[in-house]
């Protein structure tokens, strides 16, 4: 209905063809022709099955094509430029009261940690056990496992995280095995610091068979003694 207005309007005589010096006559003619035009189109009915047809068939194609689109970069793998990217460092560390604080006399370290947990998750025990087998102090946070808002600060959401006090500010450690092979790193050779042996973990960004990014410690399972091998050890025992 409407295209045909618009075809109409166009043609208008007076708009138009006037300006070409046509006598009124034929002016006429060509009106009552588009008139005349006009008066043959389809049925409603088969009209509307028609611009049905058209909706429908571009509609499939569109959503088709983006579909495919979509797919498509989905399957696109994304790299890090490098080897990967090295945790930033929190300027401050978030405003949440400590749960409890565990010192211990013989820490060695002092290296102000923070670990935000549930108490009873398997990953935050593995790295309290650890903790507390090698004797750091630590502040614990527990995590309000329902509204976890302890978390809000952090676009990682999983616990166990720990920050660590370093030049600068907080570093953020994620992941429970990422935290131990670091501070083992770290314990390894402390005059180097924690930064340096968290530059040993990188985390490099993917994405997985439906397009998500996700990003993950590659030798998080690995320890980085550098160029000082531990007395007795071979690379291959100290994985
Ligand atoms: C931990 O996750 C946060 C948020 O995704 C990120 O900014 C930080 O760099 C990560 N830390 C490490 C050591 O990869």
């Amino acid at each position: 209905m409407s295209l045909s207005i618009k075809i109409r309007s166009l043609v208008r005589p007076g708009a138009l063809l006037s300006n070409f010096g046509l006598p009124n006559s034929a002016i006429q003619g060509a009106w009552s022709q588009s008139r005349h035009f006009s008066a043959v189109r389809m049925s409603p009915r088969k009209k509307f099955w028609l611009v049905a047809l058209i909706g429908v068939t571009g509609g499939a194609a569109a959503g088709g094509t983006y579909t495919f689109y979509q797919m498509k970069q989905a399957r696109i793998p994304i790299m890090n430029a490098g080897t990967g990217t090295v945790g930033t460092i929190l300027l401050d560390k978030p405003d949440i009261a400590p749960s409890r604080r565990i010192v211990s006399k013989t820490d060695k370290y002092d290296l102000q940690l923070v670990l935000f947990q549930y108490q009873t998750c398997p990953f935050c025990c593995k790295v309290r056990a650890f903790l507390d087998y090698h004797g750091f102090s630590y502040d614990v946070i527990e995590v309000n496992p329902v509204m976890r808002q302890q978390m809000r600060w952090s676009t990682y959401k999983k616990v166990p995280i720990l920050l660590a006090k370093v030049d600068g500010g907080y570093q953020q450690m994620n992941d429970s095995s990422v935290i131990i092979s670091a501070l083992t790193s770290y314990m390894h050779n402390p005059s180097e610091g924690l930064t340096a042996a968290l530059k040993y973990y990188p985390s490099i960004e993917f994405k997985d068979d439906e397009g998500n990014v996700k990003s993950e410690v590659m030798n998080r399972h690995f320890l980085m003694f550098g160029e000082s091998m531990p007395k007795g050890k071979t690379k291959e025992s100290i994985k």
